[in-house]
């Protein structure tokens, strides 16, 4: 994810960037750099590690400069390290660039500037923006910016300082966050509110493709045909710990409002519109390796763990290949039968979790191949895998996960379509229909973020409840489980979830007058059993919500309650159908009083067995 800050002015550069940056470590923490303009040579210092490592040293060795750019970075291309901090430059340190983003076609211009005699020090995408720049640059700062981004595909917030200009501090975005912050003979740029509030309370909200151009007093913001752009000053009402949160009351609402994002950054560079071709940089699994391979563990823990039972649902119907999925915990002390033919995809959001990386261990020393699908660049996952499926959801704050189990998901579609592309059981038709329907994700999720309002109805009648019960088949079933941690972790109520079809088998014992039963029913082929299970428990008394894809409306004549999620094919509702179910618990967890970010006895990343 990322944050970048910027300053102009009549100050002392380096405090402000450092305080910024303090409010931007929720956007990540792997590494943290300035850049500052100390007679005309631009000053670097940055190193891997929290702020602190970054201010120790700022400490020791001070740089003196008016004009700056600063960044704390979550990994995305490029392991947490000295070297790959930001920000960078071009060769003679007369440029230098700080980004938050993803630059898709970074390969491609990273080939194409070496053959021009570019020479790289990072691993990082980042590099490529400020050799371009230089490359373009020809005694006019803003020009050479402009130029370099129409080469650049994917996503970006850039801040950008020229020693050959001191004078000068510009900035662009591109589906990443900024805005500019606007002092009294000073100017600032941020990805978000909160690293300039101290400084000051007007700001403007950049669009996309807006170019800002920061002179000590001035604030030019253009289009990149050089059109002047006229906008509206924001003041800023919220205090700084909202602003944290983007305004939103918890970091959990804000993370399950950035899963379009998530998604697509998820999907980003793998699945490619129009490309009947998927890119998997850290996977480096051939067809062959694939042939051999006569079993699949998914082994993770909690919501990881929920995730790899969607997993084992897409990866057999795309694949073919028989999947298990296990708890780590159990699955070290259960002497599994693993070999030379064994793959293991471990999940985990955090990549340290320690039963995780006990079952990773466990399958090496057996012989089974390992990849890690991992939120966290360099992680003890990512280390000891021999291949790595990066989530890129950003860093996940509040304890109970929501966007990175729907990347999670996508991890596994992805896997699942790699797979079965390489081992010849899927046809580039009904890949392209997959395909398809996986890049409208992040905009369905979109618009189902956008109807919360029976959600918070279903909060108001029912958050005094002390059980509750989820019931699916199919992935629906995969999904209710995601629904009922959710639930319970937050809110505290218990919950549980059921196959539906088991349900007459024991659990129905436990349907009262009154109880809430959470029904989903997304699943074409289940639907009408679906149904009757859910007239079952209406007889005995439950008040059901069902979640039906739109058009089903035969579930009216059943549920109470109804939400409808946009149409998409079986295989892909899980990533629809988890998000109200997670806005459910956080409006139940809220009207019920509770810590929804910091949940009781619960850890974001679980370290010891
Ligand atoms: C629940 C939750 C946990 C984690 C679990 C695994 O909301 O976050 O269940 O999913 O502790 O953590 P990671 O994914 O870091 O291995």
């Amino acid at each position: 994810m990322c944050g970048i800050v910027g300053y102009i002015g009549h100050r002392q550069a380096s405090p402000l960037l450092v305080e910024g940056l303090s409010k931007l470590e929720y956007r990540g923490y792997d590494s943290a750099g300035v850049a500052i303009i100390d007679n005309d040579k631009i000053q670097i210092e940055k190193c891997k590690g929290r702020l602190l490592n970054l201010e120790e040293k700022l400490e020791e060795k001070p740089i003196n400069g008016v004009v700056g750019i600063g960044h704390t970075r979550w990994a995305t291309h490029g392991e947490p390290s000295d070297i790959n901090s930001h920000p960078h430059f071009n060769k003679d340190k007369t440029i230098s660039v700080v980004h938050n983003g993803i630059i898709e076609n970074y390969l491609y211009l990273k080939e194409w500037l070496t053959s021009l005699g570019y020479n790289f020090l990072t691993e990082t995408d980042t590099e490529v923006i400020a050799h371009l720049v230089d490359y373009y640059y020809k005694g006019d700062i803003v020009k050479a910016v402009s130029q370099a981004v129409e080469k650049l595909e994917g996503s970006y917030a850039l801040g950008v300082v020229s020693s050959n200009e001191p004078d000068k501090l510009v900035s662009i975005r591109k589906d990443s966050p900024l805005i500019v912050g606007i002092g009294e003979g000073e100017n600032f740029i941020a990805s978000d509110i909160p690293a300039i509030l101290a400084q000051t309370r007007k700001v403007y909200l950049l669009e996309d493709k807006e170019l800002v151009v920061l002179t000590r007093d001035n604030v030019e913001i253009m289009t990149l045909e050089g059109m002047k752009v006229e906008k509206e000053v924001f003041h800023v009402t919220w205090d700084a710990e909202a602003a944290e949160k983007g305004g939103y009351e918890h970091f959990m609402i804000k993370e399950i409002h950035e899963q379009p994002k998530a998604i697509k950054d998820t999907m980003t560079s793998r699945i490619i519109p129009d490309s009947d071709e998927i890119k998997l940089d850290d996977i480096k699994l051939t067809s062959d390796d694939i042939k051999n391979i006569d079993k699949i563990f998914i082994v993770a823990c909690g919501t990881a763990y929920h995730a790899g039972i969607v997993g084992k649902y897409v990866i057999e119907k795309l694949a073919r290949i028989p999947v298990e999925v296990d708890i780590a915990s159990e699955f070290r002390y259960r002497d599994p039968i693993i070999n030379e033919r064994t793959l293991m995809i471990v999940v985990s959001q955090s990549g340290e979790t320690a039963d995780t990386l006990a079952a990773l261990r466990e399958a090496k020393k057996s012989g089974a191949r390992v990849i890690a699908v991992t939120n966290v660049v360099g992680s003890s996952a990512a280390r000891e895998a021999d291949d790595i499926f990066y989530t890129w959801a950003g860093p996940e704050i509040a304890v109970a996960s929501t966007k990175a189990y729907t990347t999670q998901l996508i991890s596994m579609y992805i896997i699942g379509l790699y797979l079965a592309r390489l081992n010849g059981n899927m046809s580039v038709e009904e890949y392209r229909t997959i395909r398809d329907e996986m890049i409208q994700l992040p905009e369905k999720v979109e618009k189902l973020l956008e109807e919360k309002e029976e959600l918070q109805k279903f909060a108001d009648r029912n958050h005094m409840h002390k059980d509750m019960f989820y019931l699916g088949r199919g992935l629906d079933n995969a999904v209710a489980l995601e629904g009922a941690l959710k639930l319970k972790e937050i809110s505290y109520i218990h919950a549980e979830a059921y196959a539906a079809g088991e349900l007459k088998h024991g659990p129905i014992a436990l349907i009262d007058d009154g109880i809430p039963v959470i029904a989903l029913a997304t699943q074409g082929e289940l639907f009408e059993k679906m149904v009757s299970n859910i007239k079952e428990v209406v007889t005995r008394g439950a008040k059901v919500i069902a979640f039906a894809l739109e058009g089903n409306t035969d579930i009216e004549k059943v549920a109470e309650q109804v939400v409808y999620l946009p149409k998409t094919i079986s295989l892909l509702t899980p990533i629809l159908s988890v998000v109200p179910l997670q806005l459910l618990s956080y409006y139940v967890a809220v009207t019920r009083g509770c810590d929804v970010d910091k949940p009781r006895n619960l850890a974001k990343s679980v370290t010891v067995e």
